[in-house]
């Protein structure tokens, strides 16, 4: 395969990124450097789901508008993935203008093909996860998958032909072994499609829920956020905008998903695309789920933990390693601190760090000088440890290819199991005395195992692979698992010693500090400064005050300002005229979001020439304790020239 495009589900905005989401985007980071190691071109795409119900009622509840709510909200999940080596290509977000268009054409392609239809319906609807169900499939009178109360409507609606579809995506499932994977979980999609499939409602009435796209041959119904949401695979690499890209990179190589998003993926997605007439991805990976104490890790269940705490406190590499190597594909694991501590002392500082210590110690004493010492020749004491790290490379490419991160991972400790036998074995440390070529031959054939270790483990921990090849004398970049060759180190290369590359962490019982930064609080307002001393020495006049001339404008152009990664270009209507003013907000709006935005003006202020760009006046927001900026905004809405006071 010399192609892939990776995608994560789009996360809902209705809360900040937990350890779940998080584990989901390492996943998809690891398979993607994996792919870029074995030579193939890559794209990977990860973004936001910002319409629907939950969104509509998180704004609410911090009376916010929706689009406040998401433009605050999807920066928690953009500026997270960096954080944690997490190197995406794009992130879409489902309220940008390139979606809303192929959500529009998508439904009227489906409408003007009769795939969509007008019915009117009665029946039970649960908000809480947006759908109808029969009489028959309630619990108790309740939600099957919520739980949550339903109440029973009358209404007219858009429909989806799904039942058209059942026959072919059953047949094609059946003959295409690896599409769902891990088989468990296309078990549970060929038992879903052995009952008849029902057709599907793909509209919401305004008046009910507003916070959608609207449906372009109706303008009383918003989109179904699900038909909206999982386009967004197909927005991301240009459908109905740029046909080369699209197929350049369509179909998908490989959705990544959670086991509870199971139907909409497997079942809806290949439905919408079937009926699109669109190839269909070639595979669907769905995961378990991070569990605490057993219980699924979930905002509305409070026991979240915040990656971003476990990842000061251990590094990104130790939190990295131990959601990849301790989640088997498809089961549920559970998160605790002390398996997370456990797992870094068992296999990052013993077996790891300690095999790379004990050579590069070594090679510091005479007779090597610190430098590679010279390739011996294979003995039959070398040749079961060597064969099986030549073989690393290709058995850890079979895992990835399988999408078994967990089992490539082991495959690699169980090479540095084997290298730490060997050194035991061979003795290089006496044997340095009586045979200092022999011992020399040893060292040479550990530091060559440990440079098949670090490669084949750079996808997951990217930072401190790197740093163990620059200690055992690599100096050539990371190479790639498909053209790692046995003996390409060559001697006299200096090596050095890191001193805790692999700290030990110790473990209190009863100390945990896991859930404990739970990342719900509420509402997510910035906390207030510490009380300032409200001094009377800086006191204005009203009549100062007076001299401001403010008022509200409505921004028609943004740009960002080239060479610059701070400011964007505003054009903006300030009722009898339009200005343009050069702001300092790019690394908090993307241009694209403001376009149509209220805010608020000052502007009597004196002209000014930043960046070469004339400046007349200044867009006003608010900087809390963290630097994270607000724009003000007038509370409802306001004609531009409107005057502030
Ligand atoms: N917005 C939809 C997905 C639309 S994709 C076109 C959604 N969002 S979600 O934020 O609720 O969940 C996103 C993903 O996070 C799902 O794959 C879900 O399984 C995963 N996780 C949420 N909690 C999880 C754990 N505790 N453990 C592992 N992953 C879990 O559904």
């Amino acid at each position: 395969m010399n192609r892939l495009y990776i995608t994560t589900p789009i996360y809902y905005v209705n809360d900040r990124p937990h350890l779940g989401h998080a584990y989901t985007t390492i996943l998809a980071d690891v398979i993607r450097r994996y792919y870029d190691m074995l030579g193939a071109e890559t794209w990977f795409l990860t973004g936001v789901d910002e319409h629907g119900q939950k969104v509509q009622d998180a704004a609410k509840k911090r009376g916010m508008t929706p689009i406040e709510h998401c433009d605050d909200m999807q920066r928690h999940f953009r500026d997270l993935w960096p954080q944690l080596q997490v190197s995406n290509d794009d992130f879409i977000r489902t309220t940008e203008p390139r979606h809303w268009n192929v959500v529009q054409k998508a439904l009227s392609c489906l409408y003007d093909k009769g795939d969509i239809y007008e019915r009117e319906y009665e029946g039970w609807y649960s908000p809480s996860v947006e759908r109808f169900w029969t009489e028959n499939e309630l619990v108790n009178g309740r939600c099957p998958e919520s739980g949550a109360e339903v109440v029973y409507l009358n209404e007219k609606n858009y429909w989806f032909r799904m039942s058209k579809y059942q026959e072919r995506l059953l047949a094609w499932i059946e003959s295409h072994p690896e599409f769902i994977v891990p088989e468990s979980r296309k078990n549970e999609v060929l038992g879903f499609l052995a009952r008849p499939l029902q057709d599907l409602c793909i509209s919401r009435p305004k008046e009910r829920l507003s916070w959608g796209i609207e449906i372009p041959f109706d303008s009383n119904y918003v989109t179904y956020v699900w038909f909206d949401a999982l386009l967004n695979y197909a927005t991301g690499v240009g459908l109905y905008a740029d046909n080369a890209r699209f197929d350049q990179w369509w179909p998908a190589t490989v959705h990544l998903l959670g086991k509870d998003i199971l139907t909409t993926h497997c079942v809806y997605w290949n439905t919408f695309l079937m009926a699109l007439e669109l190839p269909l991805p070639k595979h669907f990976v769905a995961h378990g789920w991070w569990l605490i104490d057993e219980t699924k890790m979930s905002k509305s269940l409070g026991n979240v933990v915040s990656p971003l705490s476990l990842r000061d406190k251990y590094g990104i590499d130790v939190l990295r390693y131990f959601l990849m190597k301790e989640m088997t594909l498809g089961l549920d694991a559970n998160f605790s601190e002390e398996a997370l501590v456990n797992r870094n002392n068992s296999d990052l500082a013993n077996d790891l760090g300690n095999l790379l210590s004990r050579v590069t110690k070594l090679l510091k004493k005479e007779p090597f000088s610190s430098v590679v010492p010279a390739r011996g020749d294979e003995t039959a004491e070398d040749v079961e440890t060597l064969d099986m790290v030549r073989s690393l490379p290709t058995t850890v490419g079979d895992k990835v290819r399988a999408w078994k991160i967990n089992a490539a991972v082991e495959d690699v400790m169980t090479v540095v199991r084997r290298l730490n036998k060997y050194v035991n074995d061979t003795r290089p440390f006496s044997l340095v005395k009586e045979n200092p070529q022999r011992a020399g031959a040893v060292l040479y054939n550990v530091l060559e195992g440990l440079r098949f270790v670090a490669t084949s483990l750079w996808p997951v921990i990217p930072r401190k692979a790197e740093q163990i090849l620059v200690d055992i004398g690599w100096d050539a970049g990371v190479p790639r698992l498909s053209t790692l060759n046995f003996g390409d180190l060559e001697s006299g290369c200096p090596v050095q010693v890191t001193q805790s590359l692999f700290p030990r962490h110790d473990w209190v019982a009863g100390a945990s500090d896991f859930p404990k930064e739970v990342v719900h609080e509420s509402p997510l307002r910035p906390s207030p400064s510490p009380e300032k001393n409200m001094s009377t020495e800086n006191e204005i006049t009203f009549d100062d005050f007076a001299k401001l001339k403010m008022v509200v404008g409505e921004i028609m152009e943004a740009e960002t300002v080239p060479k610059s990664d701070k400011l964007l270009r505003l054009v903006i209507d300030i009722g009898e005229e339009k200005r343009q003013i050069v702001s300092g907000i790019a690394k908090y709006y993307d241009p694209e979001m403001l376009v149509g935005r209220r805010v608020v003006v000052l502007t009597n202020l004196q002209a000014r020439k930043i960046f070469g760009l004339e400046s007349r006046g200044m867009v006003l927001a608010a900087a809390d304790s963290s630097g994270e900026l607000a724009l003000i905004t007038p509370e409802r809405y306001m004609d531009p020239g409107a005057e502030v006071s």
